[in-house]
């Protein structure tokens, strides 16, 4: 099994004082699909923010061997694709097609390579006639589809997704669910969205104040009633 991502004494303190990630340490392997899951404040998404450097510790951070430093920052995106709980962080350009091709465009793929992987990844998102459409008019259904082919134009190992289902009706969840699960990709999910951990996730990590409380496989941590109670998880 290859290592893909390596996380090593990791610990993090914003600007302000607050120590958000406490000693973290985890190994990912190629095909994991991970459950990331915690009450509000754990470190979730600092954690997240950390594996394709938008947030940086030096040296605690390896993605295919390469460590998350400002030297390897466009390597390491071209690999860590990042969901945005919040659409309107991901979505910035003026149309569909544009945010889509970003990735494609910053990678310095021609104009009919960009087309071609703009097409195959709205098509995947079932948003393929929306390409012409302004990102900040769409529902917000419609803008998470659109974060995600954001990502996938730019056919990254690792697809990172924080709280990928939160505020989707249930239709709507239940539609990015099965998405999420047909992808044949290294994940990792920061969620609350328990259901959704048990149909895609083969491992839950367990995160409280800034800690790694436990890593184990989905059916050792669902199945331990008591440690999920003890982190105000059910
Ligand atoms: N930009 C920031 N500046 C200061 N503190 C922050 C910032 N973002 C998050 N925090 C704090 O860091 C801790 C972890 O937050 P976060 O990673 O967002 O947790 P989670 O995603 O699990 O809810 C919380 O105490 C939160 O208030
Ligand atoms: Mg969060």
């Amino acid at each position: 099994m290859q290592k893909i991502i390596e996380i090593k004494n990791l610990s993090y303190i914003y600007p302000d004082g607050t120590v958000a990630l406490k000693d973290i340490n985890l190994d990912i392997f190629k095909g994991d699909s991970i459950g990331m899951i915690g009450p509000n404040g754990a470190g979730k998404t600092t954690l997240l923010l950390h594996l394709n450097g938008i947030l940086i510790s030096n040296g605690s951070v390896k993605v295919c061997e390469l460590p998350v430093n400002e030297r390897n920052l466009d390597k390491i995106r071209q690999r860590v694709g990042l969901v945005f709980q919040d659409p309107d962080d991901q979505l910035f350009m003026p149309t569909v097609f544009d945010d889509v091709a970003f990735g494609p465009i910053n990678m310095g793929l021609d104009s009919d390579r960009v087309r071609i992987k703009v097409d195959s990844a709205l098509k995947f998102v079932d948003m393929e006639d929306y390409k012409d459409r302004i990102g900040h008019h769409l529902s917000f259904g419609e803008k998470k589809r659109v974060s995600l082919a954001t990502i996938m134009s730019m056919e990254p190992d690792i697809l990172v997704l924080d709280e990928p289902t939160g505020n989707l009706d249930l239709k709507h969840r239940k539609e990015f669910i099965n998405l999420l699960k047909d992808m044949n990709i290294t994940k990792i999910i920061a969620t609350h969205d328990m259901n959704m951990v048990l149909s895609i996730c083969s491992k839950v990590a367990i995160m409280d104040q800034g800690k790694l409380i436990a890593f184990d496989t989905t059916e050792k941590i669902f199945g331990n009633k008591e440690l999920l109670a003890a982190h105000g998880l059910d």
